[in-house]
């Protein structure tokens, strides 16, 4: 099973993949969390992209089409992919285009979650993240016990770029940069629709629904 799942940040990418990833057994590729595992090491790689990520911007194409075919290639991506927050602009999408057909494993769905743009901003102004990736949300998805995450019972914290100001950067890039790319899976007959508002379980119900034609 080979998917992309597709929106604006705070969609619900990361909250259904994790979800996804267990469900169907494919590995659940973040260039997000990547990025941010490279910022939490110190790594020269983190240290080029944290700023770009505290402004809300992207990090150059190279960098990420570097990230994305090293990562593909790793054994366990043999029965399939979920990538959360790649392709983000036309070379990103062409680059991948061109990895799938080396190692033969092309883009069967691109999944697009749509939520409105306020609603968008409530969602981040109230994350809560773990390093694991797992996201929560004060109000809409609580972990158990406050502060802490139920999947490995880490400290949460809120990321640098939720804040009000950076969030409307990240939505203004998403518009001018990512968006057109719905076009361009629509045109390759690769694009659904997901209505991304609505309970987390009502929209991942409605994924598996789709996803559930490529097993
Ligand atoms: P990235 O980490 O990918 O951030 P993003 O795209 O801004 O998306 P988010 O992770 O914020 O949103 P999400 O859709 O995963 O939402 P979530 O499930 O957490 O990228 C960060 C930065 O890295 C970029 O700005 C860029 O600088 C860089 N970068 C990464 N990839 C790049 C690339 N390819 N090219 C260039 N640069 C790149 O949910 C959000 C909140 O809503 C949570 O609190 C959650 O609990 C809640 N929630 C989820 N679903 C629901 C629901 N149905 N109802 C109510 N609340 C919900
Ligand atoms: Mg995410
Ligand atoms: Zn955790």
């Amino acid at each position: 099973m080979n998917v992309v799942l597709f929106g604006p940040p705070g969609a619900g990418k990361g909250t259904q993949a994790k979800e996804l990833a267990k469900h169907y057994q494919i590995p659940h590729i973040s260039t997000g969390d990547i990025l941010r595992a490279n910022v939490r090491d110190g790594t020269e790689l983190g240290k080029e992209a944290k700023g770009y990520m505290d402004k809300g911007e992207l990090v150059p194409d190279e960098v990420l089409i570097g990230i994305i075919k090293n990562r593909l290639a790793e054994s366990d991506c043999k029965p399939g992919y979920l990538l959360d927050g790649y392709p983000r602009t036309t070379p990103q999408a062409d680059a991948l285009s061109a990895i799938l057909e080396v190692i033969g494993m092309p883009l069967e769905v691109v999944l697009d979650i749509d939520v409105a743009d306020e609603e968008l901003v409530t969602r981040l102004c109230g994350r809560h993240m773990c390093t694991c990736g797992e996201s929560y949300h004060m109000k809409f998805n609580p972990p158990e016990k406050e502060n802490v995450c139920d999947a490995c019972g880490a400290e949460l914290y809120q990321r640098d770029d939720d804040k009000e100001d950076v969030i409307r950067q990240r939505l203004d890039s998403y518009k001018e940069k990512t968006q057109p790319l719905i076009n361009y899976y629509k045109e390759k007959g690769l694009l659904v629709d997901i209505d991304g508002t609505g309970a987390i379980d009502r929209v991942f119900s409605d994924i598996c629904n789709i996803l559930d034609q490529y097993k």
